[in-house]
């Protein structure tokens, strides 16, 4: 058998016709189960910025990393830019409109949030399922997103109850360290 070139992995110009429809893929995006968190970051000015994300994925324990895709197009990627730092709280299902809140655009976002610095001065938000403090590593390019990876500094896990989870555009609850 021949060893894969660089160049057969590329995909050629002819294939690109075969890619499956947006809208289809995201209709089978949305059979795919995921926590949701609040992804966010101390602007420059010291204001937190954030947005709600579904794609928040661990990606190594050495070291440990994790990562999240951030839409080309949300408001806030400037701040996650030019931050040296970011937080990431898990949410649970009492945090609902928190999850809706944040995934509208709006400047005042985290005012009336129950919300705290953690050890690292970044913004997470109070009674998280779990929380992760990281060091922005790389900003990669993954089609319409930005693959934001991050280097765990902190990681909490909070009492066991119930995460947030999205599955066909909605919002479940899923017990934590329940019966299998
Ligand atoms: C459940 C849920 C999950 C989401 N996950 C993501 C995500 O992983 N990445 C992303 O870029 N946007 C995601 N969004 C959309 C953003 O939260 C939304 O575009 C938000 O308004 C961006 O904030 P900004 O434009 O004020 O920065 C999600 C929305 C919902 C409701």
């Amino acid at each position: 058998m021949s060893s894969m070139s660089p160049e057969s992995i590329l995909m050629p110009a002819e294939c690109r016709s075969a890619l499956a429809p947006p809208h289809q893929v995201k209709h089978a995006f949305s059979r795919i189960p995921a926590g949701v968190a609040i992804v966010a970051t101390m602007d420059a000015d010291g204001v937190p910025q954030g947005l709600t994300a579904s794609t928040v994925t661990p990606l190594s324990l050495e070291p440990p990393m994790l990562l999240v895709c951030m839409n080309r197009s949300v408001h806030c990627l400037p701040a996650f830019s030019q931050a040296r730092r970011f937080a990431v709280s898990m949410l649970r299902p009492e945090h609902r409109d928190l999850a809706s809140r944040f995934a509208k655009h709006a400047t005042d976002k985290f005012d009336g949030v129950s919300w705290s610095r953690g050890a690292l001065g970044q913004p997470v938000i109070d009674g998280a399922l779990a929380t992760f403090e990281c060091e922005r590593d790389e900003m990669l390019p993954g089609g319409d997103h930005i693959i934001l990876t991050g280097l765990i500094q902190r990681a909490h896990a909070g009492e066991e109850g119930m995460a947030m989870v999205y599955l066909a555009r909605r919002f479940h609850g899923l017990a934590v360290g329940g019966a299998d």
